[in-house]
């Protein structure tokens, strides 16, 4: 199993490019299902959650090619039923439930795992389904999801924690080859539905409304074939801007969207890092000295729960007492324990964890729980003084492409160690 060894203390220094976004990749390579044409990808990045879809599309009967960063997917024919095993290891799986119903008004899926961050049920996906008349049957752990007319209707699919990303996509996507219109209300906001949305489009799919809170879809009768750019990873760039404020460097992040990252932006802002934009560039470093803040994980335009970990890391370095609460996944503070290995003094109350920043950060090894909590220790490691070995890196290569090359382009002492 890889494991990363961080010699920290060596301020981040230098340019970075931005990937695609892996939250908006997955729900658009699912979305090929929907066609039997040719449907071409780029900008994808090289994940092993990308790989999982590429194998979990495979198991499904389409052809799928992965050159470079391009994905060309043909599903000619496509069957219902998804294999077991791959869907279980990927919670973005459960996105081929939506394009399965819509093609085949069948789809058979695993119940899906992923990342340790809380319960993640899917009870809005199938209430999703069940809107535009289809029955859902549950048994051997698999959802059984079956429609004999797909009927558009109104679905309200605000849950216990707001929208859901990957509900309102499935909905969308099932929504397009239904009859008639579907009306999602309290749909999910994040610029990765939206990307979704403007695929489909292009697609030949009629969509209003992504990006806004109503979402309404005209079912067609078929969809076809597309080329589509996939947009710069929000959650990376946010990543790579707190890596430069908390190891006090300069990085310039190339290829990303700031307008997809006011929120962040603004609590950096506040935590008296300086960044300056200029079209898709970055730049960022500390405008002096940092101070304390306190952030609220929200839907989108909110501060997005993704980088609440990362976020934690910047607080700890930062002296005086940052508040930060996680108000969409319960249990997601598993990198706090792992972050007091470096001496961070982190407490958690309820849903929020009381940040006693300032205090030295001293190199562990530590232990990669989620991909979000394996960004933060790689954060941390590359702040604290001394070596850091962070293992179980498999979170991190889910979602962040080639993440020690890049850092190492910006100086860091990083390196891949395998550890039989
Ligand atoms: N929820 C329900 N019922 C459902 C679905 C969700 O109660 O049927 C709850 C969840 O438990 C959570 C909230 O609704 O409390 C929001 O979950 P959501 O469904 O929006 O999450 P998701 O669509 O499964 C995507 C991203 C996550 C990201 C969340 C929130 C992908 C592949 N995953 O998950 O990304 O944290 O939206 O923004 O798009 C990550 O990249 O590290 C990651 C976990």
């Amino acid at each position: 199993m890889d494991s990363l060894l961080i010699k920290g203390g060596v301020p981040l220094h230098g340019e970075v490019t931005i990937s695609g976004a892996k939250n908006a990749v997955l729900p658009i390579m699912a979305a090929t299902l929907l066609t039997k044409e040719k449907c071409v990808i780029r900008q994808v990045p090289n994940l092993s959650d990308v790989q999982f879809m590429t194998e979990i599309l495979q198991s499904l009967g389409a052809s799928v090619r992965f050159d470079g960063n391009v994905v060309t997917v043909q599903a000619n024919k496509v069957k219902p039923v998804g294999d077991y095993d791959l869907i279980r290891k990927m919670r973005g799986s459960i996105c081929i439930m939506g394009p399965l119903v819509g093609r085949l008004r069948h789809a058979r899926v695993s119940l899906p795992g992923g990342c340790i961050i809380g319960t993640r049920p899917i009870d809005l996906h199938l209430k999703a389904m069940k809107g535009l008349g289809a029955s859902i049957g549950i048994e051997g752990g698999y959802v059984d999801v079956k429609a004999r007319r797909l009927v558009g209707g109104d679905v309200f699919l605000g849950g216990r924690a707001g929208p859901t990303v990957l509900g309102t996509a499935n909905l969308m996507m099932a929504a397009t080859l239904a009859d008639g219109v579907t009306t999602i209300e309290s749909a999910a906001c994040e610029p990765e539905v939206v990307d979704l949305a403007y695929c489909l489009s292009k697609m030949g799919a009629k969509i209003v409304g992504a990006g806004s809170p109503t979402i309404v879809v005209t079912g067609v009768k078929e969809l076809h074939g597309v080329e589509h750019e996939v947009i710069p990873d929000r959650i990376e760039a946010a990543t790579f801007a707190i890596g430069a404020a908390a190891t006090n460097g300069e990085v310039t992040i190339k290829g990303a969207r700031p307008d997809h990252m006011h929120a962040v932006l603004d609590k950096l802002s506040d935590a008296g890092v300086k960044v300056e934009r200029k079209g898709l560039v970055l730049t960022v470093k500390r405008g002096g000295r940092l101070k304390p803040t306190d952030v609220t994980t929200l839907p989108y335009a909110g501060f997005p729960t993704d980088v609440q970990a990362q976020m934690m890391v910047l607080m700890a370095v930062t002296p005086g007492l940052s508040v930060i609460t996680e108000r969409i996944f319960e249990s997601r503070f598993m990198h706090v324990a792992e972050l007091a290995r470096l001496g961070a003094e982190i407490s958690i109350e309820g849903p929020s964890a009381i940040v006693k920043g300032g205090r030295k950060l001293s190199g562990a090894p530590v232990m990669a729980s989620d991909l979000r909590a394996s960004a933060a220790l790689v954060l941390a490691g590359l702040a604290a003084q001394g070596t850091t070995q962070v293992n179980r890196i498999y979170h991190l290569d889910r979602g962040y492409e080639h993440i020690d090359a890049k850092l190492r382009g910006l100086g860091a002492r990083i390196q891949r160690v395998n550890q039989q």
